[in-house]
């Protein structure tokens, strides 16, 4: 039995092949058994086989024992299947094997869930037996797409000059945002290593080390909630340059990119088109616009200036905007669908939300028509260029406030009156992010990127007078309104790093003892530098065409950060927990 050697996996013989031997090692697909006649399909990785047993007793007896999910050997001799049995959706459809000996190399129980259709299954059970999950036609093809794009981005950075240099797991916390997974030491007791939550400060302190170019397929961790597009370990191809510009790193990521799609038989343009943060909040209410769709944001505040409707005029003189956008072939909501419009604004946080289109005789309707009268909003349709079938949405606020619901709804119309092209890709660079954030539970400013990032030169004056106004040598790379890739121009002189951490109310002392390393380093002769890092994982899903980047992963979490088929995280011994000074209450 263990002298069985495979000659072809079950993707691999084809018409040429008729009268050869072949011997298939894989899983029993299926089984069709119609007494005389045995009908088995043989899978593994590569493809599925037809193997069909008959005439020989011993043979077809040995045949009648199959399960799905037994892993069998196969011998026999290749033949051309008749004109009616040929299956031309399947790349081996024209062949079948004459089974001469079928060997039984392992027998499987009967699966919580068929493994060769694709019926839907609890994501939990797929979860818990991964191993027959990863079976399935849908996840093999996700992971070996996975395999070809990680392949294609060391391939394409390999060729512009980057070295691989992997850095460490146990590490040392570094301030992405995110909560640490820390892990206890126990040669030093009461003290913790953190899981990287990126690479950032190994990669910064490799362009002073003179590398010159890294890059890594990198883990990171980060213990934040979970979401369809989060996982609490993922991955990352992160890269830094030394005496980078944002362009020279533009210029690679495009073409790392290319070559990403390229492992999927896609073509994309490069140069991507940039867009800055503030024009992508006031046209698109969102730092991260599907821009598949046009249907932009406008500003209508002028219209409102002097209105008689006091809420929108109110509005406008005390410093708020009022903006508007056009759903196309909207006019024909029913009355209803428009009411139902205005709660989900309410639903989505906004204040309220008005509606205006032409009836099919031409008069304006609109939620305000009394109060507002039908020429300011007549006006408002012609400044959004709402055409006949088209249906305008009105909000007012502060200008993000009111560019954020209105971006919000803008996506979920699109959607719903399938105005988006699943088909297309549509990259941008979203550039010059404000530096700093005000937090309301902090009460104080954070990095909008990372701690490291530099302000743009012409706004380093602002340093110092304010903060809110300072824009960051920072970009993202968006896909289809998914932020794929984060990252930035680096500080490089420590004056100017210590200035930060002052700003953002690190203290001297929590400087010195987290980053002192750094703020040293930063002294001994440091390059200008950037880089970026791409979400992997992200970027899969949308290749493959998966909602959840779960379904791109071997071994993801739930969304409760739990590993339902090892069970982890699980409650350790107590001497475990001894030998690491720990004390647990549970
Ligand atoms: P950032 O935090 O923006 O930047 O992350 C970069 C990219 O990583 C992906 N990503 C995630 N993917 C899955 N699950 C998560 N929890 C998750 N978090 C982030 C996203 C994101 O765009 N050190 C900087 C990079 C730099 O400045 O060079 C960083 O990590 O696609």
């Amino acid at each position: 039995m263990s002298e069985l050697a495979r000659t072809h996996t079950c993707g691999a013989l084809r018409a040429a092949d008729r009268g050869g031997e072949a011997t298939l090692l894989g899983w029993v697909h299926r089984v069709r058994d119609l007494g005389s006649l045995i009908f088995v399909d043989v899978r593994d990785r590569f493809g599925v086989t037809q193997v069909v047993a008959r005439d020989d007793e011993a043979l077809l007896a040995q045949a009648k024992r199959l399960r799905p999910e037994f892993v069998v050997g196969v011998s026999g001799t290749v033949e051309l299947r008749s004109d009616e049995t040929l299956n031309r959706k399947l790349a081996t459809g024209e062949i079948e094997i004459a089974a001469r000996e079928i060997t039984v190399l392992s027998e499987a129980k009967r699966p919580p869930f068929q493994i060769a259709d694709e019926t839907p299954v609890s994501e939990d059970i797929r979860l818990k037996y991964r191993y027959l999950d990863l079976r399935r036609e849908r996840m093999q093809r996700n992971l070996q797409l996975r395999h070809r794009v990680v392949m294609a981005a060391r391939r394409s950075l390999d060729e512009q000059g980057f070295l691989d240099i992997e850095t460490p797991i146990l590490a040392k916390s570094t301030p992405e945002g995110a909560r640490d997974y820390l892990v206890p030491s126990r040669v030093h007791p009461g003290e913790f290593f953190a899981l990287p939550q990126s690479p950032q400060i190994f990669k910064q302190i490799l362009m002073i080390a003179g590398m010159d170019r890294y890059s890594q397929i990198a883990r990171c961790f980060r213990d934040e909630d979970l979401r369809a597009d989060r996982q609490a370990e993922f991955t990352q191809i992160d890269l830094e340059v030394s005496f980078a510009t944002p362009d020279l790193i533009f210029g690679i990521v495009e073409r790392l990119m290319q070559a990403i799609f390229a492992a999927n038989d896609e073509s994309i343009e490069i140069p991507f088109p940039r867009l800055p943060y503030a024009e992508a909040i006031a046209k698109y209410g969102s730092d991260k616009p599907d821009l598949r769709v046009e249907m932009a944001i406008s500003d209508v505040s002028g219209v409102f200036a002097d209105s008689r409707f006091r809420v929108f005029g109110d509005t406008v003189a005390g410093g708020g905007v009022v903006r508007a956008f056009v759903v196309p072939g909207a006019a024909r909501f029913s009355r209803r669908q428009v009411d139902d419009l205005v709660a989900e604004a309410v639903e989505l946080g906004g204040s309220g939300l008005v509606w205006v289109r032409r009836a099919p005789d031409g008069k304006v309707q609109s939620s305000i028509l009394k109060a507002a009268g039908p020429e300011p909003l007549g006006r408002v349709l012609a400044a959004v260029g709402a055409g006949a079938d088209d249906l305008a949405l009105i909000a007012a606020g502060a200008p993000d406030d009111a560019s954020r619901l209105l971006g919000q709804l803008r996506l979920r119309l699109a959607r719903r009156q399938g105005l988006i092209d699943e088909r297309r890709r549509v990259l941008t660079w979203v550039v010059d992010f404000p530096m700093f954030d005000w937090s309301e539970t902090e009460g104080r400013y954070m990095a909008m990127h990372h701690p490291f990032t530099a302000p743009r030169d012409e706004d380093r004056d602002r340093l110092d007078t304010d903060l809110g106004a300072v824009l960051a040598k920072a970009y993202d790379l968006v896909l289809n309104g998914n932020e794929i890739g984060g990252g930035s121009i680096r500080i490089h002189d420590q004056p100017l790093q210590r200035r930060i951490f002052e700003l953002l109310k690190i203290s001297d002392e929590d400087a010195r003892s987290q980053f002192g390393f750094f703020l040293e380093a930063l002294e001994y002769g440091t390059p200008p530098h950037g880089g970026i890092a791409l979400g992997v994982d992200r970027i899969v899903a949308l290749l493959a065409g998966e909602a959840s980047i779960r379904d791109v992963i071997a071994f993801p979490k739930t969304a409760a950060a739990a590993d339902l088929m090892t069970g982890a995280p699980s409650s350790v011994s107590p001497r475990q927990l001894r030998e690491l000074h720990l004390h647990t209450n549970s």
